[in-house]
């Protein structure tokens, strides 16, 4: 009797099982459900009910099979209710991929920033740096800006309210007046940093935004130096098929001066449509010059002895060309649809 319970049991056991795997909808495990666990006509209820005619020294065995198989059954139809009802057993498959933790990088300004200095680095400079609330004096005086020089009005620079002479720096170029006091020649520097001044925000104007300068100070420094460096430096950033040209120009601590464009790199100015350089072929890159012999003497060096060349550039300008960038504000609107495309 009681073997042939329990192949019986074996028996339901394996059926139920084959029929389990053959469900993919709500509906027909609803059915299984019922057939096998129904109050009124499951098998498994029709099992227990037939239990109490088992013979007595046996129904402890019996019984405990009967509700190894309810178990089993139970169990079964939860774990396909879950996978086929709320796809909570995919969440559990350790085969899919993991959680993508968001993971920050350097914005595009520092990238740049970084790739300038690089370039710069291998070289040969050093980098240098200075306060960015500054003296009058070093921000112009001493760079031969007159007294009435139109930066020095209060339309286009911030001065500080309450004390006398003091600004934020419009560009970096005081460092170099700090670094020259401070050093002998020979000196090979740069200065990147942030530069302030009054203007309106626009496409491509903010009142805070970034530059690196260069300087270079030693006996017997010309032009073509200046020439030489700026095509290298310009060929590892841009690309070795890009063509320098330099333009008459002139700011007051550099003489001759001179502004520096590129032949546009996207169609080196064969197309008149072209999205970048707008069919002008150039684009206009930094400011540059042989720094003047009254600067040199402003910071007790010899401009018989010694002569040199400085360069400066805006990060956010070069950020612009080379990655298309049409609105200068973007790279403080902190957007991470737009911050993220530059990981
Ligand atoms: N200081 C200049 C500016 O901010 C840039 C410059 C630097 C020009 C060095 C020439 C030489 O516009």
């Amino acid at each position: 009797m009681i073997n042939e319970f329990h192949n019986e049991i074996e028996k339901i056991k394996g059926v139920f099982l084959e029929e389990l795997k053959k469900i993919q909808s709500q509906e027909s495990l609803k059915t299984l459900k019922d057939k096998y666990v129904s109050r009124k006509k499951g098998i498994l209820t029709d099992l227990l009910k037939r239990l109490k005619d088992v013979p007595r020294e046996e129904k402890p065995a019996a019984g405990k099979t009967v509700n190894k198989l309810k178990v089993l059954i139970e169990s079964s139809i939860t774990n396909k209710l879950e996978e086929i009802g709320s796809g909570e057993k995919l969440t559990r498959d350790y085969s899919l991929p993991g959680f993508d933790y968001p993971q920050g990088h350097p914005h595009l300004l520092s990238l740049i920033r970084s790739q300038i200095e690089d370039i710069l680095l291998t070289m040969g400079y050093d980098i240098a740096y200075g306060p960015e609330i500054e003296q009058d004096y070093y921000n112009f005086t001493a760079l031969n800006f007159q007294k009435d020089h139109p930066a020095r009005d209060e339309q286009d620079t911030f001065f500080i309210d309450g004390l006398p002479e003091t600004l934020l720096r419009t560009h970096t170029s005081p460092v170099q007046i700090r670094y020259m006091k401070d050093h002998k020649p020979p000196i090979k520097i740069i200065s990147p940093g942030k530069v302030f001044r009054k203007d309106e925000p626009d496409a491509t104007h903010t009142p805070v935004f970034h530059q690196v300068e260069g300087l270079l100070i030693d006996k017997g420094i010309t032009f073509s130096h200046l020439r030489g460096t700026l095509e290298l430096f310009i060929h590892s950033f841009f690309g070795d098929n890009v063509n320098l040209r330099f333009r008459p120009s002139y700011f007051p601590f550099t003489e001759p001066s001179a502004e520096v464009d590129i032949s546009c790199f996207l169609c080196f100015g064969k197309d008149p449509n072209c999205r970048i350089c707008k069919g002008g072929g150039w684009l206009e890159i930094l400011g540059s010059g042989m720094v003047h012999p009254q600067v040199l003497k402003n910071c007790g060096i010899d401009p018989d002895v010694y002569s040199g060349f400085a360069f400066g550039m805006g990060i956010e300008r070069i950020a612009m060309l080379k990655h298309e960038v049409r609105d200068l504000r973007m790279f403080y609107d902190n957007d991470l649809r737009f911050v993220t495309q530059f990981g």
